[in-house]
C-alpha cells in the first residue's frame, strides 16, 4: 500500500516537472542565460558585510585589496617606497617590482570600484552622497594606511599627488581648518615615517596621522587622527595563554579609554599569531574591551570573530 502511494507521488512530481520547471531549475536557467534580472550596478561587493578588521601588510596577499574586500575587511595597508619619484609598494626594496605601485595596486582599483558603486542613471540624479566600496553598507568608508618607508618629508608630497584622482572625484575624507570634516568613501592615514608636522600643515587635510596610542595627548583629535595604534607587545604583553592579569587588562582598558576620549579608534598591532587559541584569546579580549580594529594577517579567521 505504502509503496504504491510512493510511486504515485513520484509519478505526480514527474508530471509536474514536465509542465513547469521547479524552483531550482528556474534558478539554473536564469544563471545560465546571464539574465539582466540578476544583475545590478553596485553588486561588486554584493552580500559582503564590512568588519572592523585591518589587513596587516595587505600588499603581501596574492591579490592585494580585493582579497581584503572579499572578507569585508574595512582597513588595508600598503608600505610605500619613493624611488625616482614613483611610489612602489612592497615590504623591502628587494621586494619591489616596476608593476607594483601605489597607483596600480590601490589607487586605480579603488577608482574603478567606487565609480562602479556610483553609477550615473535616472535613479541617481538627485543623490548627493557618494557610495563607498561596500554595497551592504554604502556609508562605511575604507581606511587605507599608507606606511611611508622612505623619508617622510620627501615622500608625503608624492603620496598627496598620487591621491589626486581620488581627491578630484570627492572620494577622500577631508577636514578643513575650521574643524569641519566630510566623510568620503576612503580615509587615508599615513603611518611609518609620515611626519606629524606635515599632516598638521595640510589644509584642507585628506591624509591623516596614525596617533601613538600609548602617548596620546590633545594634539590628536579626529581632524588629525581617526586612528591610534600601538605595538601590543609593548603596551599589553599578555601571550594569550593562561589568564590575562590585572595589569595587562588595565593597560588595554586605559589605552582604549584614552583613544575614545579623543574620538579616535584604537588598534593594537603585533598581537600574537600563534598558537591559534592564544591568538584568538587576544583578539577576543581586545574586542571585548573596546578595541576598534582587529589587526589581522589571517583575514578569513579574523572575519569569523564578527
Ligand atoms: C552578462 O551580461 C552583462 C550585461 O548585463 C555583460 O556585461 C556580461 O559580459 C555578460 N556575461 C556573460 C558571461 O555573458
Ligand atoms: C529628482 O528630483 C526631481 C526634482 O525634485 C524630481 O522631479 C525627480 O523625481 C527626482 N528623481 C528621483 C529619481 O528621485
Ligand atoms: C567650515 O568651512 C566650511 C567650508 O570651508 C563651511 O562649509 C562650514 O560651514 C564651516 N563651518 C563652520 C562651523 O564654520
Ligand atoms: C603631543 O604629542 C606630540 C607627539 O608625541 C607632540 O609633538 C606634542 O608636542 C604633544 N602635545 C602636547 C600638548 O603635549
Ligand atoms: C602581569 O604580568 C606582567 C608580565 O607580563 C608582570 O610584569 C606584572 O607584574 C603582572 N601583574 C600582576 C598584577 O600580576
Amino acid at each position: 500500500m505504502f509503496l504504491v502511494l510512493a510511486l504515485l507521488t513520484i509519478g505526480g512530481l514527474v508530471t509536474l516537472t514536465s509542465q513547469r520547471p521547479g524552483v531550482l531549475d528556474e534558478i539554473s536557467m536564469l544563471e545560465a542565460t546571464n539574465s539582466s534580472l540578476l544583475r545590478y550596478p553596485t553588486d561588486f561587493t554584493q552580500d559582503i558585510v564590512p568588519k572592523p578588521i585591518h589587513s596587516h601588510n595587505d600588499y603581501w596577499r596574492d591579490v592585494p585589496l580585493l582579497t581584503a574586500l572579499s572578507f569585508g575587511v574595512a582597513s588595508v595597508e600598503a608600505d610605500v617606497w619613493l624611488v625616482d619619484d614613483i611610489l612602489y609598494v612592497g615590504h623591502e626594496m628587494a621586494a619591489l617590482t616596476p608593476d607594483r605601485t601605489l597607483d596600480s595596486l590601490y589607487i586605480q582599483p579603488l577608482l574603478s570600484i567606487i565609480e562602479g558603486q556610483n553609477p550615473k542613471s535616472q535613479f541617481t540624479v538627485n543623490q548627493t552622497s557618494i557610495n563607498g566600496v561596500f554595497d551592504t553598507s554604502s556609508g562605511t568608508p575604507l581606511q587605507v594606511l599608507v606606511d611611508m618607508k622612505t623619508d617622510g618629508q620627501i615622500t608625503l608630497p608624492f603620496v598627496l599627488k598620487a591621491l589626486q584622482p581620488l581627491r578630484e572625484r570627492g572620494y577622500l575624507t577631508t577636514c578643513v581648518s575650521n574643524g569641519t570634516c566630510t566623510l568620503g568613501p576612503i580615509v587615508v592615514v599615513g603611518t611609518g615615517n609620515t611626519p606629524l608636522a606635515g599632516i598638521q600643515a595640510l589644509s584642507p587635510r585628506d591624509v591623516f596621522f596614525n596617533a601613538p596610542l600609548i602617548e596620546l595627548n590633545s594634539t590628536f583629535d579626529i581632524t588629525i587622527s581617526p586612528i591610534a595604534s600601538t605595538d601590543y607587545e609593548v603596551a599589553v604583553g599578555w601571550s594569550g595563554i593562561g589568564n590575562i592579569n590585572q595589569t595587562q587588562l588595565a593597560a588595554i582598558q586605559k589605552y582604549v579609554g584614552d583613544a575614545h576620549a579623543l574620538g579616535l579608534r584604537a588598534r593594537f598591532w603585533d598581537t600574537p599569531g600563534w598558537p591559534i587559541h592564544a591568538r584568538n584569546n587576544v583578539w577576543q579580549t581586545l574586542m571585548d574591551n573596546g578595541a576598534d580594529w582587529l589587526n589581522a594577517d589571517d583575514l578569513e579567521a579574523a572575519a569569523t570573530i564578527f
